[in-house]
């Protein structure tokens, strides 16, 4: 893993619109693999902000809650129109559906999708317990989307976003650690004390399941961006 410092999460989002535009202009259709979360809003207002035209991309977001639809404001869709596209229009845009009715079906077409594109760069955070997507601790490394079961630490740590922990949905559909070990080229992106351990565990830890973003370790293109304080433990 290359690991790159950075001052601040602007100077971060900086660095990581590098990667985005090295990728878009080496690419006819560049496939971005996509957060979202607090983390990579510096590097979505670079690319808001910027002359580029990702008009042909494509935008495959890792993750969606189950039981919030696009029009819902804490969904994921919704987020990513807010953030990114509405801005920056892309070809074509995936997420899971969080209102599908088959589970597993929604599960396969995500599959099929990430098939058909396979990803370029894909873009991660990180949870404070090392999850990557929703891909919790504990979760095999195998997996491709799947449903999973939140753990109170992430619905205590997603509830900012809400008006209510009760409000916090308790399931999502992800993208799993086989998936997001497929994308050609990786960047994590991670700031504030929060993440320190989660960066320490990823980095330095041994690659095993009880820190997802360890399986990082196993794939050939990795670049993790950390400020002063995501770093301390490193
Ligand atoms: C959520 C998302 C992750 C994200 C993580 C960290 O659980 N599913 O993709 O990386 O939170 O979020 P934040 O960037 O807000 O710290």
């Amino acid at each position: 893993m290359k690991i790159i410092h950075v001052n601040n999460e602007q100077e971060g989002g900086q660095v990581a619109f590098d990667f985005v535009e090295k990728t878009l202009k080496a690419h006819q259709h560049p496939v971005f693999g996509l957060a979202t979360g607090s983390t990579p809003l510096s590097l979505y207002h670079c690319m808001r902000t910027s002359d580029l035209d990702f008009s042909n991309s494509i935008g495959i977001n890792l993750d969606e809650y189950i039981g919030l639809g696009k029009d819902n404001p804490q969904s994921y869709a919704y987020f990513m129109q807010e953030q990114l596209y509405q801005d920056k229009p892309f070809m074509k845009t995936f997420i899971p559906d969080g209102l599908a009715k088959d589970a597993q079906a929604e599960c396969d077409r995500y599959d099929d999708i990430l098939k058909q594109y396979p990803i370029d760069l894909q873009i991660l955070g990180i949870g404070t317990n090392g999850h990557i997507g929703f891909n919790e601790p504990g979760s095999s490394f195998e997996l491709t989307t799947h449903r999973v079961a939140l753990t109170e630490s992430t619905i205590e740590a997603n509830q900012r976003f809400f008006e209510d922990k009760s409000e916090v949905p308790r399931f999502a559909y992800s993208m799993g650690i086989g998936s997001i070990l497929q994308a050609k080229e990786i960047i994590l992106m991670a700031y504030g004390k929060h993440k320190a351990q989660a960066i320490y565990d990823m980095i330095n830890g041994p690659v095993d399941i009880q820190c997802p973003a360890s399986a990082l370790q196993n794939h050939p293109k990795v670049t993790v961006i950390v400020d002063e304080a995501a770093a301390s433990l490193i």
